[in-house]
This record gives C-alpha cells, sequence and structure tokens, in this order.
C-alpha cells in the first residue's frame, strides 16, 4: 500500500524535486520570522519553498516546525512534508541520565522507557526523527563519545539498542508519541585510534562482524527505521563513502530498506579525507556508496542532477534513496497530517510532566554504581551528621545534565546540595574547592581541563575538618565530555586529585561521588577513600538520585557497563580480550609474557562490577546435561542468596568461552544476564538457557559458524566471575 503510494508520487516528480528531498538542511535561522534576505540561510530558505528540502534538523518547538512544514506543504509544487531530526539523545526538555550511565544500569526495560518518555516530550514539540540511539560498541575511554554509547560489550550493547529502538518508535510510528529512531554511526566510529575524535579507523574483519556490527544488527531487528554513516575512515575508506557497509552489507546482506542519512558535513569532509577530489565527486562517491541523505553538505542538491546526467550516478538510485525517505514520510503519517507533532496544548501539557520527572529520577537512580564501600560508611543516616559538602560539582545545576542535552534549560538539574538537604536534615557545610575548567562550558566550544588556580582549596580543607563525614563531588563538568572532548589523561579534572588528597589528609572519613562521562583512573582513591559512588551525568534528576542512594531510600545496583583502566597507559582495556601466546607470568622474574613493567594487566573495576547495600553469594552452579546437540538448548543453573540485611538487585552475569576454534576467541564473552531482587535471606534459583545462536561467531569473511567442540561457562556478579562449569557442543 505504502509502496504503491510511494511510486505514483515518486513518478509525478521532476529530477530536481528528487534531489530536494534527499537534502537536509540545518534550520539556523528564525524560522518565524521575516524571509532571510542574504548568505546561507536566504539560499537555504529559498531550497526550502522550491521544494529542495526534504528534512531539517534542530528546527524544535511546535509554532517553529510548523512554520517550516507550512512552507514545505503549502509553498512547494508538490507539497510534501518534511522529516523533521533531531538529537534526542538522553531527553529532550527533561533529562535522563547520559546513554552511558544507562546502560549501567543493565534494566532493558528501565532504558526502553528513557527512551519513550524522551520520545515523549520530542514529539510533543514537533521533532518526528531523533538520531539516536548511538550503537558505537567502544574500548577506549579517551574518546569523549562513549558517554553517549551502551559501553564496551557488544552483547549488552545489542540489547541495549533493541531496547532503545523500541523506545523511540514504540509499535506505532503513525502515533504522535513515537518517532523514527536511527541506529548510529555506521561503521567504526568507537574505534577511532588513541581515542582521538574523527581519528582514523582500521580494524579486522573479525572485529568488525563480532564487536562492530552486532549492536547495528539488533537496531534492524528492533526495526530500526534510519542508519547514520559516520565520519571515520574504516580501513581507508570514509564510512560515508563505503559501498561494502551501505551498499553490501546493510541495504544487501541485511536488507535494510529504511534511510541512510551522512552525518552532519561527513559527504563534504571526504574531500579532507583524500577520498573525493572536490565536492562534486564526494556526492558521486556518497551516493554511489547508498547514503541517502546528505546532512548539511548541501552538496546533494548542487550537484547530483548534474552527476546523473553525466551519468556518474544513475537515476536509479536516486529513485530508490527517495523512495526510502517518502515511505517513512508516509510511515508516518505526515501526508494525511503534516501537523500532527505541532498541536501547542499538548506540547504545554507533556513539557515537563510528572510521568516524565518520574520516569528520569526512576532511571537515574538506576543508573548509579557503588564502587567501593569499606565498613558500610554507606547508607548515610539522613540526620543528625556535620557534614562537608565538598566540591565544585557539589552545588553545580548545570553538569549532571552532560553533553548533547537536547533544549533542556541550563542549569535546571536538582545538585546534590539540593538533593540532600530536600531528603535529611543534617548540617550541611559546603565548600566548592578549586575550579574545573576554564572557558565557557557549553557545546560547542573548547573546555581547558588542566587548570592550576588554588582558590578555595584551603576553605575545603577547613571545612572537612570540622566534619564528621565529609561528601566529595568530584569528576568531569558536563562538556568535558562528549562529542570531541577526548582526553589524554583520565584524572579528575584540574586540581581535584590534589584537593582529595588534601581532604583526605585531614578527615579520611569520605564519601566520594563520581560524575562523569567516561571512565576514570582512579586508584589512588579506590586505595585510600572509603565509599565511592559512581554518579555519572544523571540528567534533570541527579540531585533527588543522588540523595537517594546515599541515604539508602536506593540500594545501589547498577554494574559497569565499561572496564575502569588503572591507567591511560593501559587502553584501550576491555574484558573480552583475545588470549595471547604468553598469557602467564612464568614467576622467577622472568621477563618474556604479555604484560607492562609498570602496572598490572588488570582493570582497575572491571566489566559487570558494581556493589550493593547488601551482599550476595553464588552457589551449586550446575549444568543440565554434558552436551548440547544441533539446534537443542542447555540449561545453566545457579543458587543465589541475600546474604546481606536488606533487599537488593544483584545482575547474575554468564558468560561463555570457546577455548579452541577456527580463530582465536575472547578469554569470555557476556551472554546472558538476569536482574534478581531478593529480600534478606531469600535465595533463588536462576535459570539461564543457552542455545547454539550463544556459541557462534562471524568468521573473518561475515560467515556465522558455530564449532563444536568444549565450551565453558562463567557465572557471576561481573565479568571476573569464577565459578565455572563445561559442556560440549556436538
Ligand atoms: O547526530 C549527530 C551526530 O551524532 C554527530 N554529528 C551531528 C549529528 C546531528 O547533530
Amino acid at each position: 500500500q505504502v509502496d504503491k503510494k510511494v511510486d505514483s508520487l515518486l513518478s509525478l516528480m521532476t529530477l530536481e524535486e528528487k534531489v530536494g528531498q534527499m537534502n537536509q538542511y540545518n534550520g539556523f535561522w528564525e524560522v518565524t520570522g521575516p524571509a532571510p534576505k542574504d548568505g546561507d540561510a536566504a539560499k537555504k530558505y529559498n531550497h526550502l519553498r522550491k521544494g529542495l528540502v526534504g528534512s531539517m534538523l534542530n528546527v524544535t518547538g511546535t509554532e517553529n516546525v510548523r512554520a517550516v512544514q507550512k512552507i514545505a506543504v503549502e509553498e512547494t509544487r508538490l507539497g510534501i512534508p518534511l522529516l523533521i531530526g533531531y538529537d534526542v539523545i538522553h531527553g529532550f526538555k527533561t533529562l535522563s541520565p547520559v546513554p552511558l550511565a544507562e546502560a549501567a544500569s543493565w534494566d532493558l526495560e528501565a532504558i526502553r522507557k528513557s527512551a519513550e518518555v524522551a520520545a515523549l516530550e520530542a514529539s510533543a514539540a514537533g521533532i518526528n526523527w531523533t538520531f539516536a540511539p548511538m550503537v558505537d560498541i567502544s574500548r577506549d575511554a579517551r574518546w569523549g563519545r562513549v558517554m553517549e554509547g551502551a559501553g564496551e560489550d557488544p552483547y549488552l550493547g545489542s540489547q541495549i539498542a533493541f531496547a532503545r529502538v523500541k523506545g523511540f518508535q514504540g509499535s506505532d510510528l503513525t502515533l504522535p508519541h513515537t518517532i523514527l529512531a536511527t541506529a548510529k554511526h555506521f561503521a567504526g566510529y568507537g574505534f577511532s585510534e588513541s581515542g582521538r575524535d574523527y581519528n582514523t579507523v582500521d580494524v579486522g574483519t573479525t572485529t568488525l562482524y563480532n564487536d562492530i556490527l552486532p549492536p547495528f544488527q539488533a537496531a534492524l531487528e528492533a526495526d530500526v527505521k534510519t542508519f547514520m554513516n559516520s565520519f571515520n575512515i574504516l580501513n581507508g575508506i570514509p564510512a560515508t563513502g563505503n559501498s561494502f557497509l551501505q551498499r553490501e552489507i546493510l541495504k544487501g546482506k541485511w536488507d535494510f530498506d529504511g534511510l541512510m542519512v551522512s552525518d552532519w558535513g561527513s559527504i563534504g569532509e571526504m574531500v579532507a579525507h583524500g577520498f573525493a577530489a572536490d565536492g562534486k565527486h564526494a556526492a558521486q562517491l556518497a551516493l554511489n556508496a547508498g547514503s541517502d541523505m546528505d546532512m548539511e553538505s548541501a552538496l546533494y542538491v548542487e550537484h547530483l542532477v548534474a552527476l546523473v546526467k553525466e551519468g556518474k550516478v544513475k537515476e536509479s538510485d536516486v529513485n530508490d534513496a527517495v523512495r526510502r525517505i517518502l515511505k517513512l514520510k508516509f510511515v508516518l503519517g505526515l501526508f494525511e497530517d503534516p501537523y500532527r507533532y505541532c498541536d501547542p496544548t499538548r506540547e504545554a501539557e507533556i513539557t515537563g510532566s510528572k510521568a516524565i520527572r518520574e520516569a528520569v529520577l526512576d532511571m537515574a537512580q538506576k543508573s548509579i554504581v557503588l564502587l567501593k564501600n569499606e565498613n558500610s560508611l554507606l547508607p548515610l543516616p539522613k540526620s543528625g551528621k556535620k557534614i562537608a559538602l565538598i566540591g565544585k560539582l557539589a552545588t553545580d545545576k548545570d553538569s549532571p545534565l552532560g553533553s548533547w542535552r537536547a533544549m533542556v534549560a541550563p542549569n535546571s538539574a536538582v545538585s546534590v546540595l539540593e538533593g540532600l538537604q530536600a531528603l535529611g536534615t543534617h548540617s550541611i557545610k559546603v565548600a566548592q574547592g578549586p575550579v574545573i575548567f576554564e572557558g565557557s562550558a557549553n557545546f560547542a566550544t573548547e573546555v581547558k581541563v588542566n587548570v592550576t588556580d588554588k582558590s578555595g582549596m584551603e576553605e575545603a580543607i577547613l571545612a572537612a575538618k570540622g566534619a564528621e563525614v565529609v561528601v566529595m563531588v568530584l569528576g568531569e563538568h558536563g562538556f568535558q565530555s562528549g562529542e570531541a572532548r577526548s582526553r589524554t589523561d583520565l584524572g579528575l579534572p584540574g586540581l581535584q586529585q590534589e584537593l582529595l588528597e588534601k581532604v583526605y589528609a585531614v578527615n579520611p572519613n569520605i564519601v566520594l561521588v563520581l560524575m562523569n562521562g567516561r571512565p576514570l583512573t582512579l586508584e589512588w582513591a579506590d586505595k585510600h577513600i572509603p565509599a565511592i559512588v559512581e554518579a555519572w551525568q544523571l540528567g534533570s534528576e541527579s540531585g533527588t538520585a543522588i540523595a537517594r542512594v546515599l541515604y539508602g531510600d536506593y540500594n545501589p545496583s547498577g554494574r559497569l557497563p565499561m572496564t575502569f583502566p588503572r591507567n591511560v597507559g593501559q587502553l584501550p582495556l576491555y574484558y573480552n580480550y583475545k588470549p595471547t601466546g604468553r598469557p602467564n607470568d612464568p614467576g622467577q622474574n622472568l621477563v618474556f609474557w604479555s604484560h607492562y613493567m609498570d602496572s598490572p594487566n588488570s582493570p582497575l573495576y572491571p566489566f559487570g562490577y558494581g556493589l550493593s547495600y547488601t551482599t550476595f553469594t553464588y552457589s551449586n552452579l550446575q549444568i543440565s546435561q554434558p552436551t548440547l546437540q544441533k539446534g537443542g538448548s542447555i540449561e545453566v543453573q545457579v543458587v543465589l542468596k541475600n546474604t546481606g540485611k536488606r533487599t537488593g538487585k544483584e545482575t547474575v552475569q554468564l558468560y561463555i568461552q570457546d577455548p579452541v576454534a577456527s580463530i582465536s576467541r575472547p578469554v569470555r564473552e557476556l551472554k546472558s544476564f538476569q536482574q534478581v531482587e531478593l529480600k534478606s535471606g531469600e535465595s533463588k534459583t536462576v535459570t539461564i538457557t543457552l542455545t547454539e545462536k550463544d556459541l557462534g561467531f562471524f568468521s573473518p569473511e561475515g560467515a556465522w559458524v558455530v564449532e563444536p567442540g568444549l565450551f565453558k561457562v562463567f557465572v557471576g556478579g561481573d565479568s571476573g566471575a569464577s565459578m565455572k562449569v563445561e559442556f560440549q557442543y556436538e
């Protein structure tokens, strides 16, 4: 039905109009104001009026969206409505935690729900397409965009990719509260050399197929409607001009019938990559490689008509791209009602609603990871203590919003101070300590991290001296992670480490609350500080969630979705590495094994790690039979007991190892997990079913293979789990 409608519309279109649909512009002019007269804005505005724009991004709010939609619908010859795209990454006006933090919840339903409420709020403001989820696997915390993904693991990353797509798109895209999702960045962006953003990516096909692509496949299984390609080159060829990725794999092997949008200007950037001679050549290469829509390069609209006429680009490829775009407009119901996302009454009702605030708070508290809690320093009582609350981030209402913060008002998060004051009645002495950045902290400009201004140090030490408990809130400003925020030093920015050590010297009774968008190097803190809480950047309800955890109203249940290294020299560091030929210390001070002279190989905190205010034991690990037959299944059982004093939630994790295979396989790989809540003293038998799907891998040629032989199964509370059973696959 939709295909027929698309074809009949396509048959009415001129080549210019078709190419126009493939053009996406940023709406940086005052869209409700007078028509722009000169420059780029005037050009874009005129293109819009001539039907040479198929989509706009960064136009938000019902009034603005209605204004541009009206031009497209009423002033152009065919009246084709626009797709309205926006980076709805972790909320719109009300923010959830940054995606990496959400991933730390390992709670797929909460993550789905978080995307659902983000879609609800964004769609009420006119948006019908989000450029999320980012499903890039990342193993190097120097890369600032790790905050935007689900961490290092292809299995967890795939589950989360699926949940997020379902959350944004719902089950019916014609409903006005669901929006198109985008799986990005296709592909390899998270593997940029040395963690420097936009840098070269050079990976073998086993890594590509087994680690990078699975979350994209999962997004596709969730029926994601759009993909975005990527800024990076992959093995020499820019992702944007990469036919192998886009035509052969995505649109070929995977049969994706949705839309591939370029990243911002990435078609034009192929010139700088040394791949295209000029803009026209770049347009030719991008279209031929399968990029359907040009975000902000304006090269398709400028050159595609000529390229078709010169025979350098096939009109059938243009038609194919336009079909994909029009189809989505039909799927969203935009032809029936182009203003279906433009209801100001709905916008006013939904924006910042109580239900949305509750959902983001729920997500925020589930995202917190307890890293250390010596002598049960936490939870704190709610009253009666003299607390020193130290650190610039303790009162900061902006940093918890993180990067990719959409339309949220600056300085609008609940701060830690506000959270502690709202839920408890302590006497709290606040001392901010030294600054942690210089410059204006915003999305686009450089934020200097190596600041050395000591003012505030003495005041903080004094406050600590007079306190019974010190709560220190340290970490990164919200714009010290995110796009183009690569770092070579993952310590606490500025003088925060010095502050921590100086405060510790006068009062070691410290609860360290970390606010950061990526793993940091925390060896000193781990050695000395009794209680450490990883609170990431938790969004609008940050301070409330943190206070609920510190006071024990919520028992922390998060688990790390990324390995925390001891030092930057270990990076990239991840749990599912391949075995080396010399993995073990031969002893006797002999040197020829795979290690560092100045650091252990092991991480500070492994993937999957996280504590609770209660304790759990695992026992009686069993397997239902010694062999798994082709097409069959096998059950792994373990008895989990809550041996502590409080109700708590454990994330039971199952890893497998394929010790001998036609290609060297990782030392272990997550294959399943279950979250189990138990009361104090309660036990439960947890059953996990494995099938041959869990045992296979992709060959270097991209073929899915499952090889017979021995498999080891590890079960426990993190990726270091030591309880083991084995079985044979026949
Ligand atoms: O969606 C983003 C992408 O992730 C990075 N470049 C800009 C796009 C649109 O804002």
